[in-house]
């Protein structure tokens, strides 16, 4: 993961690529640093902590800089610590490097760097690639870099300035993603584009080896073997999206309040309700390529898994085709037996992830199609699938998602009721279908306007340190979606679990130190859970209920009761969710945790 971002030009490079890496905060946040060419020298500033610490300290150091690049870090190697922080320099000083991904044979060419007499500060993996460009170095910035490139494992995206050229950055990507913005007489590279499409929307993305120099409104490109490619600007269509925290105290809270709004977004405009049926404008595949749909494989990590695993209880009830759902970085090892007529469903909030990028790479390159579910325009999932349904959340800013997850699911539901209709559904099923979908908005609010009683349920119990969530049917991918919240945000250890498993082992851990949270809304199945919550209670395991309004055979067994509004079985994990989500946060804000950005984590996961 890791933002980077570099500016050359007219405007103050100092202040850009502050600006940029603010912007790539989401990316990781547990360091941040900055570099630039000042009248023949290299000067840098690196700050353990937020880009705001950073910030501090380059106004201290009064900087003024020719061309800057700058990072704001997730730790892979190494602790987060100032020291670590990129930019990392060669002994001399004479070229940064800020860095994206991991660089797998590190250890050799440090081994070999030391043996030559360098000395190294960090315990990064991207600090050889300084010392790599210096030691290769004799006049041509160029030729240095592509043949330190030319010794790198692994996952990289860079911008590499060198003190002796303050007219230009180089950047190279590969297996990470990096683009290059062209203004007039200005350049920018960054990890992600809308960090700088204020400033110029013309961009041009690099991967695959590609090095780029980049001067002021100008650029050249050269591949692998070192031959200059032409490669034109694609101008990027979306504005970036600003969001504000508002009246609220944190992201979180304001994007759990947005789910009214963004849910009536996932569907606006997209369904039939006359023939009972869906339609995307995005998706490009046509009738034959839908109705040949044998088997549905679905990939996603995090949240985004939770949203597939729903789906996949979905499709198979309702539009009966076969689906398997994985974990993108387990997927992406096997050696997948992917038949004719298999279609790929990509799951992914912000289109970068790592793992489910080059799972989908794999599947494409082995015949399938794939169809991307994410919510930001113009990621590199958006860019490479062959199809992408957009989420419609707006900007997810907290790191945990919620608003996305809802929408995830409301989309995936409405692609089920489109593949249900072009084989065996009837126009009256699909009608309801489609008027349960747009009861959710209103559903949903209600959950919000019982915030005040979930809150006081959690500080109750927000001493707890371990919880269980459980479920069965599709209560089972919420209870595990209402876990990671709790653990995201509050760093309480809770897992999420099938009821019915519980008497194989896990049920050891019940006692009166460790609360259950029951998700009661699939009604198939509410008789089996009950007697699981019965054996939770013999053992003097608390119940925090989360169920349907009417509910009965809960008043003796559960503590705590959540009452959400009825929907079908199929989409209770909507109002559901809704209701962990606000359970989540107000025990993380009881026990004093940071929400918007817990430790450790990021919101988008561009390394393995
Ligand atoms: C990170 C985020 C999670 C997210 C997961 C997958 O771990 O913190 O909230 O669910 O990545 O992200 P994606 O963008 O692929 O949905």
């Amino acid at each position: 993961m890791c933002g980077i971002f570099g500016y050359i030009g007219s405007q103050n490079p100092v202040k850009m690529a502050l600006q940029g890496i603010k912007r790539l905060e989401y990316r990781g946040y547990d360091s941040a640093g900055i570099a630039g060419v000042d009248a023949g020298k290299l000067r840098f500033c690196k700050e353990a902590g937020k880009v705001a610490m950073l910030e501090q300290e380059v106004e201290k150091a009064h900087m003024h800089l020719e061309v800057s690049i700058a990072h704001t870090r997730w730790a892979t190697n190494g602790a987060p610590t100032k020291e670590n922080a990129h930019p990392h320099l060669d002994s001399a000083e004479s070229v940064a490097v800020v860095h994206n991904g991991i660089i797998e044979n590190y250890p050799e060419l440090r081994e070999t760097l030391i043996k030559q007499g360098v000395t190294f500060v960090s315990e990064t993996d991207t600090e050889i690639v300084p010392h790599l460009i210096a030691s290769l170095y004799q006049g041509d910035f160029l030729e240095a870099v592509r043949k330190a490139v030319s010794m790198l494992h692994g996952a990289y995206a860079l911008a590499i300035i060198h003190r002796d050229h303050p007219d230009c950055i180089i950047a190279v990507a590969h297996e990470s993603p990096l683009a290059v913005g062209i203004g007039s007489n200005e350049a920018f590279i960054s990890s992600d584009s809308q960090a700088f499409a204020n400033y110029t929307r013309d961009v041009l993305f690099l991967s695959n080896g590609e090095i780029a120099v980049v001067k002021r409104g100008h650029y050249e490109v050269f591949d692998v073997s070192n031959q200059q490619i032409t490669r034109d600007l694609q101008r990027i269509e979306s504005k970036p999206q600003v969001s504000l925290k508002g009246e609220y105290e944190h992201y979180t809270l304001k994007e759990i309040h947005e789910q009214p709004t963004v849910l009536q977004n996932a569907f606006a405009g997209r369904l039939r309700e006359e023939y009972g049926t869906v339609q995307f404008e995005e998706l490009k595949f046509d009738v034959n390529d839908l109705l040949s749909i044998e088997r549905i494989l679905i990939l996603g990590c995090g949240t985004s898994w939770h949203a597939g695993y729903l789906a996949a209880y979905m499709i198979e009830d309702i539009a009966r085709i076969p689906v398997q759902v994985e974990i993108s970085s387990e997927f992406r090892y096997k050696n997948p037996i992917v038949p004719h007529g298999t279609f790929v469903i990509a799951i992914s909030q912000s289109g970068e992830t790592a793992d489910t990028l080059a799972a989908t790479r794999e599947l494409q390159a082995k015949g399938a199609k794939v169809l991307t579910l994410c919510n930001v325009h113009g990621s590199t999932m958006d860019r490479e699938s062959d199809a992408c349904v957009y989420l419609r959340a707006g900007p997810e800013v907290g790191v945990c998602s919620t608003k996305a997850f809802t929408n995830q699911i409301v989309i995936l539901f409405l692609f089920t009721v489109m593949l249900a209709r072009m084989r065996h559904l009837n126009r009256q099923e699909g009608q309801a279908f489609l008027q349960a979908v747009k009861a959710l908005p209103q559903q949903v609010q209600a959950v919000l306007d019982m915030e005040k009683h979930i809150a006081d349920i959690a500080k109750r119990y927000a001493h707890h340190d371990n919880f269980f969530f459980l479920g069965r049917r599709y209560m089972y991918p919420a209870s595990l979606e209402g876990a990671l919240k709790l653990k995201e945000i509050s760093y309480i250890n809770a897992n999420g679990y099938p009821a019915g498993e519980m008497k194989h082992g896990p049920i050891a851990l019940i006692n009166e130190n460790c609360p259950t949270v029951a998700l009661c809304a699939n009604k198939q199945t509410f008789g089996k859970l009950l007697n699981n919550l019965m054996e939770v209670k013999a053992r003097n395991g608390k119940v925090i209920a989360i169920a349907p309004e009417g509910t009965e055979g809960l008043s003796d067994i559960a503590d705590e009761v959540i009452w959400v509004p009825e929907t079908i079985d199929e989409l209770a994990s909507v109002p559901t969710s809704v209701a962990a989500q606000l359970f989540a946060y107000y025990v993380a804000l009881e026990r004093g945790a940071e929400i918007d950005q817990p430790r450790n984590l990021a919101k988008s996961v561009t390394v393995e």
